[in-house]
């Protein structure tokens, strides 16, 4: 079989005997003092090496840029071109390098320091390209066996968290999902219709195909167990009850629906009124079968509320907008089935018991002793990994769950049953990040959808702290308020997205103190802003209160907020050429190849200095002086 070439670099990391494989979109990582580099590498020094090819359109000279701590080797086409220690916060530069058009050999050696925090960040720069980090488009690799195999055990652990194993077969903890729960009992009754839940618990797979619910029951009794806790979660009612929503009417249909393709709420769902059926997507034909009257507005208005680890994101919706987006789902969601589930005591109590010792309070939670018992995780011997909850024809006696698996995943728990499971203890961001944009579908908007942030920009952009409170909603204000859509919340996870998307660019997660404030230059930033002797950034930036003079040409971000949200690195880069990082930017380039000032008058046309002074006057953020 030829071998195949794959985007990003082969990347391989060892710390002791333990050794790591993925594949890279960049040559960077930052690991905090006593954390593991990754979770299947024990905690301290380790050594990191990046290899694949780097294609140029053009034949031409380059320059290779290093930060790190450590030591850092750069070798193209088998030469080495940078070999030194680290003195972060210092960039260290290679000697020129000639790369030929097309493909060179790029091989990056790393190791990290023997205590403190490792960091290496590898950009580039040449005639053609300014100073940035190598974009992953110009990167590949040959896949091979050790990443594939690597990537079955990540998915292994991946999936042991995600299906809750830990719930049961319980184990120290570590890493963060481990946690995630499951939507709470406590109330249920007045929020979801019996007939419905009864359905739900006899086969969770055929109402929503890849939830991380197992099947608790089978063969003959599965129908009547079913019933009894449908009858015991149906009489267990909120405190508070519901309000039902006002009556459906076609203005109500039609605002819904407009609104639902404004929000894109296909990143993650099939539109009710669509035909095509997508199983990696959530069905939203059952909102008449499983909600009660109100509690569908109350979900889309706070989907967290009664469980945290939710994957649907909360849009804020105001009461309006949820009663609309309620109203148009309902007009074409299947009709429920017209059983019932009988009330009686007998049924009730029998329901209870079966909740208590059938190991749905393992996952669920409601005041009640629960008596079921599974044996610990270090008590699952490896040879047993296809046996169990993972057996293909379970023995009809088994108390164990059923999930429903495709033979690859089966093999990935399998391939991670066989390790000691200590990457369970671990946790890093950038793995929280890596295996949590994919199942929060972070990309199904980010690069899917016009005018949206690009997703390879937003780690390198950020500030850390500001990206994890608008991740999680904590953010009122909105960046781009041109666009019709919004970035919708996820409180839950949002601490650990906003921290690995920094860490997997290769900086810090909490971020530092920047220089020492400069008012001098602020007065020069003030004025260079402005339309009088300045580059008029002001036609399509907003500062505070004071608007955008030409919002019709490109508008751009109200840069009050800029200094809270931006990394400095990124803004010095930005300015000099927002082009080379967002190919479709409608913002001007002012500084020319050699880094020259448009304004050869302020500050000696020195663009570094004119960078700098724009930002000393937009680190003053709301206290910014109105522009001129
Ligand atoms: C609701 C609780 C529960 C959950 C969740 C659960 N298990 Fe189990 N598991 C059990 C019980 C109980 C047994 C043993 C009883 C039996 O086989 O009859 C078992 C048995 C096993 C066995 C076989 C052990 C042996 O020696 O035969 C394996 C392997 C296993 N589980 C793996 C998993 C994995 C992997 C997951 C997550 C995908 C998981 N389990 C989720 C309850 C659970
Ligand atoms: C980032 C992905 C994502 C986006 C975007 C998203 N949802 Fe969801 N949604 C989910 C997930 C995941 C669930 C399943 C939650 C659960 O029960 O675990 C869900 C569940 C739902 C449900 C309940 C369906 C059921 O049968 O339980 C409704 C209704 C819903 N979403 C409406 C919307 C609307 C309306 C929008 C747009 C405003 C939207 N969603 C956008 C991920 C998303
Ligand atoms: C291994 C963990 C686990 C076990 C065991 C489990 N559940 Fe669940 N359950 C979940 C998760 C996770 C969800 C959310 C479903 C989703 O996101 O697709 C869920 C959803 C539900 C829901 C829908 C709740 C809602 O408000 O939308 C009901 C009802 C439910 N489970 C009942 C049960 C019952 C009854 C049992 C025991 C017979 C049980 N579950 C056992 C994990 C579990
Ligand atoms: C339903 C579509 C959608 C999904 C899903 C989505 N986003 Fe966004 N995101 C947006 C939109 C729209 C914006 C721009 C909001 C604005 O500027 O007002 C945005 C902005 C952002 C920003 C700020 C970028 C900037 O430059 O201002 C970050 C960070 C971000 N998203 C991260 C994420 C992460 C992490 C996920 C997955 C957990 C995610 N997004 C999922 C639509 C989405
Ligand atoms: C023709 C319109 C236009 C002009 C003129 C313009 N910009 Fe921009 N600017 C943009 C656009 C568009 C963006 C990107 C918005 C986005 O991320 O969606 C941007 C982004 C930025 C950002 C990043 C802001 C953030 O918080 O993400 C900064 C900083 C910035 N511009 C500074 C300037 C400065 C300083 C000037 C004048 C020297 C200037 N811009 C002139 C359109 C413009």
């Amino acid at each position: 079989m030829a071998a195949e070439a794959a985007a990003g670099l082969a990347q391989t990391l060892r710390s002791g005997t333990s050794s790591d494989h993925r594949t890279a979109d960049g040559i960077a990582l930052f690991v905090p003092s006593g954390e593991p580099a990754t979770p299947f590498l024990v905690q301290g020094p380790f050594t990191s090496a990046w290899s694949g090819e780097l294609s140029v359109d053009l034949r031409g000279e380059y320059f290779f840029h290093g930060l790190f701590t450590g030591h850092l080797k750069v070798s193209i086409n088998d030469a080495v071109v940078l070999d030194a220690d680290g003195k972060s916060p210092a960039w260290i530069d290679s000697s020129k390098v000639r790369l030929n058009k097309g493909a060179n050999k790029i091989l990056t050696e790393y190791s990290a320091p023997k205590s403190g925090e490792a960091l290496v960040r590898v950009y580039w720069s040449g005639k053609e390209v300014p100073f940035n980090p190598i974009p992953v488009g110009a990167l590949s690799h040959t896949a091979n066996a050790d990443i594939s195999s690597a990537n079955q055990l990540r998915r292994g652990r991946d999936l042991f968290a995600e299906l809750r194993c830990s719930h049961c077969h319980t184990t120290q903890g570590g890493m963060p999902d481990l946690t995630a729960d499951a939507p709470t009992f406590s109330g249920i009754g007045s929020r979801r219709h019996s007939t419905w839940l009864a359905q739900w618990i006899a086969n969770p797979e055929s109402l929503r195909p890849g939830s991380p619910m197992p099947a608790l029951f089978h063969g003959a009794e599965t129908a009547s167990h079913s019933d009894a806790i449908a009858a015991f979660l149906g009489s267990l009612k909120a405190a508070t009850p519901l309000t039902p929503s006002a009556s459906s009417t076609a203005d109500l249909i039609e605002a819904g629906q407009s609104l639902y393709e404004k929000l894109h709420c296909v990143a993650c769902h099939v539109a009710p009124d669509d035909a095509k059926a997508d199983p990696a997507k959530i069905s939203q034909k059952q909102v008449l079968a499983k909600f009660k009257p109100g509690a569908l507005v109350a979900f889309l208005r706070k989907p967290s509320e009664h469980f945290a680890w939710i994957g649907m994101p909360d849009f804020k919706l105001s009461s309006d907008e949820a009663s609309q987006l309620a109203a148009y789902l309902e007009s074409a969601a299947d009709k429920p089935s017209e059983r019932s589930i009988p009330s009686d005591e007998a049924l009730i109590l029998k329901g209870k018991s079966l909740v208590q010792n059938s190991g749905c309070l393992n996952c669920h939670t409601l005041d009640l002793p629960n008596t079921y018992k599974a044996p610990a995780l270090a008590a699952l011997k490896a040879e047993a990994w296809s046996a169990g909850c993972l057996a293909t024809s379970p023995a009809a006696e088994s108390t164990a769950p059923r999930y429903t698996l495709s033979s690859a995943d089966r093999q990935a728990l399998a391939a991670f049953g066989r390790t000691d499971r200590s990457s369970l203890t671990r946790h890093t961001a950038a793995d929280f990040l890596e295996r949590q944009a994919v199942s929060l579908n972070c990309r199904e908007c980010h690069g899917k959808f016009e005018g949206f942030p690009a997703w390879e920009l937003l780690g390198g952009k950020l500030k850390p702290e500001w990206a994890s409170r608008f991740i999680g909603g904590s953010e009122s204000w909105k960046p781009r308020p041109w666009l019709e859509s919004r970035m919708p919340a996820f409180p839950t996870h949002a601490a650990f997205l906003g921290q690995g998307l920094a860490t997997a660019h290769g900086l810090p997660p909490v971020t530092p103190d920047d220089d020492a404030p400069d008012a001098e230059l602020a007065k020069v930033g003030h004025k260079l802003i402005g339309t009088s002797g300045g580059f008029a950034c002001i036609s399509c930036h907003s500062v505070g209160d004071f608007g955008a003079t030409q919002v019709f040409e490109a508008p751009g971000i109200n840069l009050a907020h800029s200094f809270e949200r931006l990394q400095p690195d990124f803004y010095r880069r930005w300015l000099r050429n927002p082009v080379s990082l967002d190919p479709n930017s409608k913002m001007p380039a002012y500084f020319d190849e050699e880094g020259k000032s448009a304004l050869a008058e302020v500050l000696e046309g020195d663009g570094p200095k004119t960078i700098r002074a724009l930002w000393e006057y937009i680190r003053l953020g709301s206290k910014m002086p109105k522009p001129e």
